[in-house]
């Protein structure tokens, strides 16, 4: 892809991963704008871009994904040559709970950010350097027992709850976007992401905040699933390859290659935080640790076969998992005016929901 100046909408950019990658993306490239488009749901925090907010080449607009209109005056008056879909209702919880938003943003928005993008494309010439980067997740293929071999990119789709089935529905979109009107768009499928910024309803902050207040740790089951743990920055230098060099219309695979059983990370949460974390309220904290009832329809195993874009676009992951904990607890630690305010009473009242139906 040719370089030079140029505009980026970044959907979800003030989420988790979203954000993430709008800082990695302007430290990277200091000549590209950002125009960062999000609802501010409660998962969308201003503070996570905070190191860029303030800079003219960043541009944010609150708004919906599935709002037609604004799409489409955004892509015109930005002259937007790049999408980068990260925005999402993303929780699995929630989405047992209350799944109609997740078909409206993750199918409907899909849909719309897709529809508008291809008339904007379509109005310039359809420039073959355009890019539409659709965000997915491992969830989408199902779930693995223990000796099956790692999802690929050739694996049939088999989403099991309803946040992986409107996943599955917006990757579907996507795919036949291109397919029918060749807009050049790009699906890739991420593992379990961790790092700063991630917000206390997912298992690595959650654990981490509990340990730190002295609350009881939810353990799922008998915590003998498995999940395949993606540092967030090198997810965010795959998604700059695949930008860069991905082939439109194909898809590929992201995965961190750390698979664990969520109580052996949990334990491992618990070492690192005696280690590394000050008076802490309740001490060795793998006392905390609680077995609750299992969520409904848990996926048992994720694992990621990563070759093909270890192969065609020469990622590697960098952080083992050791170190990206160990970077992403000291984040916590250090940063509880970041997470304080999270604790509102309408997180209270979810995890009150949540850990009553699990
Ligand atoms: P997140 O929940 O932290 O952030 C989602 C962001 O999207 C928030 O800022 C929210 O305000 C915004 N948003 C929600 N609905 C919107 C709407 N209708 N219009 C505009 N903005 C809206 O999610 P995340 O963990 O950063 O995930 C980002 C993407 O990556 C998602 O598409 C998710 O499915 C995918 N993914 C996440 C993981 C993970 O481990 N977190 C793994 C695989 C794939
Ligand atoms: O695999 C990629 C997916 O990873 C993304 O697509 C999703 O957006 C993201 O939320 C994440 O989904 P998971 O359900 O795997 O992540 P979560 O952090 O919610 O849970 C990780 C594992 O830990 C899972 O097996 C459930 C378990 N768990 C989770 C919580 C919140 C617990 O045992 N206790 C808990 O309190």
């Amino acid at each position: 892809m040719e370089r030079g100046r140029r505009n980026l909408l970044i959907t979800g950019g003030a989420g988790f991963i979203g954000s993430n990658f709008a800082n990695y993306w302007y430290n990277r490239y200091p000549e590209d704008k950002l125009v960062i488009l999000d609802a501010l749901t409660y998962a969308g925090n201003l503070n996570n871009l905070s190191l860029i907010l303030n800079d003219s080449r960043v541009v944010f607009v609150k708004g919906n994904i599935c709002d037609a209109p604004l799409v489409s005056k955004i892509l015109q008056e930005y002259d937007i040559e790049i999408i980068a879909h990260f925005a999402a209702e993303s929780h699995v919880d929630r989405s047992i709970l209350a799944p109609g938003t997740f078909i409206q943003t993750n199918v409907v928005g899909t849909f719309t950010l897709l529809d508008c993008f291809r008339h904007h494309w379509e109005k310039q010439g359809k420039p073959p350097h355009f890019r539409f980067l659709h965000v997915s997740t491992d969830e989408v293929y199902g779930s693995l027992e223990i000796g099956d071999p790692p999802f690929t990119e050739n694996t049939a789709y088999a989403p099991n709850s309803p946040y992986s089935a409107s996943k599955a529905g917006s990757d579907h979109l996507v795919r036949a976007y291109y397919k029918t009107y060749q807009l050049p768009t790009i699906i890739t499928n991420c593992s379990n992401n961790y790092g700063p910024y991630h917000f206390p309803e997912k298992l690595i902050p959650l654990m981490c905040i509990n340990i730190l207040l002295g609350k009881p740790l939810p353990i799922y089951g008998k915590g003998e699933n498995i999940r395949d743990w993606l540092y967030v920055e090198d997810h965010c230098r795959a998604l700059d390859l695949v930008i860069h060099k991905g082939k439109p219309g194909d898809r590929y695979n992201i995965g961190g290659g750390n698979e664990v059983r969520n109580i052996d990370l949990v334990r491992l949460i618990c070492k690192i935080m005696d280690e590394i974390a000050p008076n802490l309220p309740v001490k060795p904290s793998e006392r905390l640790i609680t077995f609750v009832k299992d969520r409904p329809g848990h996926d048992f195993r994720y694992a990621m076969d990563s070759s093909k874009i270890q192969r065609e676009l020469g990622w590697q992951p960098l952080e083992s998992l050791e170190s990206g904990l160990k970077a992403t607890l000291q984040w916590y630690i250090d940063n509880p005016q970041w997470w304080q305010p999270l604790l509102s009473k309408e997180y209270q009242e979810y995890y009150r929901q949540v850990y009553q139906m699990v």
